[in-house]
């Protein structure tokens, strides 16, 4: 199992250029099933969320064409024919995402099975509300073996009201209304980018869609769509992560290629926090630490809030700000994993129910720490490049899952980082 040995110290200065949003890029390969033409996607991260999606399609009888070299961020899907509209357990279980399959093979093919996911360590992560729609459009699931079946003839255009907001199940429907018959209206929608990037490639494809990106979506269903080429948008996460190493470490790092629109609640929080922050253009963003950092609260919430996926991020940086920060988590029940390991480094965190108080400015040491979810390694990270001496980040095969390349990118701008394989009997920590 492959570990990153870090050495803290070094304030990261320079530019590192973000990839394609992981996030955007799953819903869009899955939306190649509902054609029998060619999709063409770019800016592709190179992650392995999207070598399991790559193998989920290719199980089920899709073409999937890999570029190597200059072109590898690109990457063409062919579902002309479906062979087995199946999600396997063993390929699901890698990757909770898998749910979004289930709409468009309901939509292309009349019927899907698809395993359910099972739990997760940020938490349940059902799936209820994708069964709970596409049950009201017209599709029958039944749940047998770990698997779930459905089948519809064709689905119908309804109104659909989330019940909660829900960043794939918003996406896994619209997926299904827009082969539907008559219209479908969904309420309570996600408005994240990821949901408008996905609505972009199907209005590519011959899609109508109206309202994506807001909290109500119209589509209008027809009969069939076409092949499309898309480029996915920038990762934010990534983006935002790379903003919180710069001003943690004291440096100044400019990211590029990220869309500063999308960062909105992040750069908020990071000046606040008494980073200067500086938008230069388009498609950058200049973050410089060095000053004190100063104590500011989050609270997670659905975009265009602060993202739960940048709160163990956060944290991280708010260990080194002076004062009480609190940190309340309200997307996930359990999402405070990566704590425990960096109170082991040294921070002064307390938990209480969804709220996480954290005490700073503490001087973190390096320590052996290990990852529990891909999120939480980029915090264990993150500490590590301001911990005095060596640590050890073990379990990175959760940040594969999301970061591209983070190891060349960190040591790019000054970071000590390097990947190594296994070199003790894991348990020895
Ligand atoms: C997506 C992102 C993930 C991010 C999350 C929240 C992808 C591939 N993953 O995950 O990185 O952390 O959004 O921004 O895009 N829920 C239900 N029933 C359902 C569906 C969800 O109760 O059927 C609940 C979940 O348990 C959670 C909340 O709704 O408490 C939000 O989850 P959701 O937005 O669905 O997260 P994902 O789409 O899985």
């Amino acid at each position: 199992m492959d570990k990153f040995v870090i050495r803290g110290g070094n304030p990261l200065g320079g530019t590192i250029r973000i990839s394609g949003a992981k996030n955007s890029a799953l819903p869009c390969m899955a939306a190649a099933i509902l054609t029998e033409d060619e999709i063409t996607l770019e800016n592709i991260p190179q992650v392995r969320d999207i070598e399991t999606e790559r193998r989920l399609l290719a199980s089920m009888g899709a073409v999937v064409e890999l570029r190597e070299g200059e072109a590898r961020d690109r990457t063409t899907i062919c579902c002309h024919t479906l062979s087995d509209p199946l999600a396997k357990y063993e390929i699901v279980k890698t990757m909770r995402a898998s749910s979004l399959v289930l709409g468009p093979l309901i939509a292309r093919a009349g019927m899907a099975r698809v395993a359910m996911p099972g739990g997760c360590a940020i938490g349940g992560r059902p799936i209820d509300l994708h069964i709970k729609g596409l049950e009201k459009m017209g599709a029958t699931i039944a749940q047998e073996h770990g698997y779930l079946e459905a089948r519809a003839e064709r689905l119908r255009g309804t109104r659909l009201v989330f019940d909660k907001i829900t960043v794939t199940g918003t996406e896994d429907l619209l997926m299904a209304a827009v082969l539907a018959e008559g219209e479908t209206e969904m309420l309570n929608c996600a408005r994240e980018p990821e949901v408008a990037d996905l609505a972009a490639l199907l209005t590519a494809m011959g899609a109508k869609i109206e309202g994506a990106g807001t909290s109500t979506i119209r589509v209008q269903g027809v009969s069939r769509l076409h092949g499309a080429r898309h480029r996915i948008i920038p990762d934010r996460i990534e983006a935002g992560t790379y903003l919180i190493a710069g001003a943690m470490t004291g440096g100044d790092l400019t990211i590029t290629g990220c869309d500063p629109s999308h960062l909105g609640a992040v750069i908020a929080k990071l000046e606040e926090a008494g980073a200067r922050v500086e938008i230069q253009g388009p498609d950058a963003v200049r973050v410089r630490g060095g000053g004190k950092l100063r104590a500011a609260d989050i609270s997670t919430e659905e975009y265009p809030g602060f993202p739960t996926d940048m709160q163990a991020q956060y944290m991280a940086l708010a260990t080194q700000a002076e004062g009480v920060s609190l940190v309340k988590e309200n997307i996930f029940e359990n999402r405070f994993m990566h704590v425990q390991e960096l109170v082991r480094m040294g921070a002064n965190i307390k938990v209480d129910g969804s709220t996480a108080t954290v005490r700073g400015p503490s001087p973190l040491s390096a320590a052996a720490v290990m990852c529990s979810d891909l999120r939480a390694s980029a915090s264990l990270v993150l500490a590590a490049l301001v911990a005095d001496g060596e640590s050890i980040v073990d379990r990175i095969y959760h940040m594969d899952r999301g970061y591209e390349r983070i190891e060349e990118k960190l040591r790019s701008v000054g970071a000590q980082i390097q990947r190594v394989g296994n070199f003790f009997p894991s348990g020895n920590r």
